[in-house]
């Protein structure tokens, strides 16, 4: 964890009315913050635009969100940007965010830089145009070595495709005789997903409102926090972060235990 006391406080001025810096405990923090990026489409339709101007006004939400996790010390940010069930889009749509994907991640490279922070992909990214995987690849070699926060972007992710990929390595694991049937477990599975080497998400946030996991994470967020706001995604940025952190760190978790008093 990484936390520059100075540029937090510079960076969270300006607030809002109903939050600021000092509604949370920097103490508190969860690690790993996931979010379900939706609404973008809609964000767009309510003002008259194409929804291919809501996913070019996400990138900028984007970039507010990871600067925003460095600031704060997050560890891990992870972010839904593609399923593996949006290619049923029309196929103009998916072509842009596709370019979008790589133009972008080519105009952002310098802030990872400047910020120490690690991508990684979570995704059969072999289905992608050669254009997106190879700036990808890029994105993963020029980062590889940084070790302040990882950004972990989910591109034609699905998980009970990651699911079943993660049964698919057990099961020749175990036909290779490398790993014993009696050591599948949790861990076995966990070491085989995307996420292999990451916590668990301690909290979720999804946009737009809608109350529903999309298949995304469905191993890993078994005993994640869960933030709903109707805020669209192109509109979200640091306050609406700071609200759902504050409102996480107003959660009693338990994990099937008792209330720590
Ligand atoms: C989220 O916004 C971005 C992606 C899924 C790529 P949407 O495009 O789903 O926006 P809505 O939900 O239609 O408003
Ligand atoms: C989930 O959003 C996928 C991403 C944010 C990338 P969708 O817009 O695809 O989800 P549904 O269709 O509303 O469930
Ligand atoms: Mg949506």
């Amino acid at each position: 964890m990484q936390r520059d006391i100075e540029k937090l406080k510079a960076y969270f001025q300006d607030a809002p009315a109903d939050i600021s810096l000092a509604d949370v405990d920097l103490e508190r923090l969860p690690r790993h913050v996931s979010l379900i990026m939706d609404g973008n489409g809609r964000w767009a339709q309510a003002r008259g635009l194409d929804r291919s101007r809501g996913h070019v006004a996400g990138v900028d939400s984007l970039r507010e969100a990871v600067t925003t996790s460095v600031r704060l010390g997050v560890d891990v940010l992870s972010a839904y940007a593609f399923s593996t069930e949006n290619w049923k889009r029309p196929q103009r749509e998916v072509n842009l965010l596709m370019h979008l994907f790589a133009t972008t991640l080519v105009k952002e490279l310098p802030l990872f830089h400047q910020e120490n922070v690690r991508l990684r992909f979570l995704g059969d990214l072999e289905a992608l145009p050669k254009e997106t995987r190879d700036v990808f690849q890029r994105g993963l070699d020029e980062t590889e070595r940084y070790d302040g926060m990882t950004f972990a972007l989910a591109v034609n992710y699905g998980s009970r495709a990651e699911i079943a990929r993660a049964a698919r390595l057990v099961a020749a694991d175990v036909a290779a005789g490398t790993l014993s049937l009696d050591d599948v477990d949790a861990d076995a599975i966990s070491s085989r997903l995307y996420t292999a080497g990451l916590p668990d998400p301690d909290l979720l946030i999804r946009t737009s409102g809608e109350l529903r996991l999309s298949n995304y994470l469905l191993w890993q967020l078994a005993y994640t926090e869960m933030y709903v706001t109707d805020t669209y995604w192109p509109d979200f940025d640091r306050w609406e972060y700071l609200r759902a952190v504050r409102a996480f760190q107003g959660r009693g978790r338990r994990y099937g235990g008792v209330v720590n008093s």
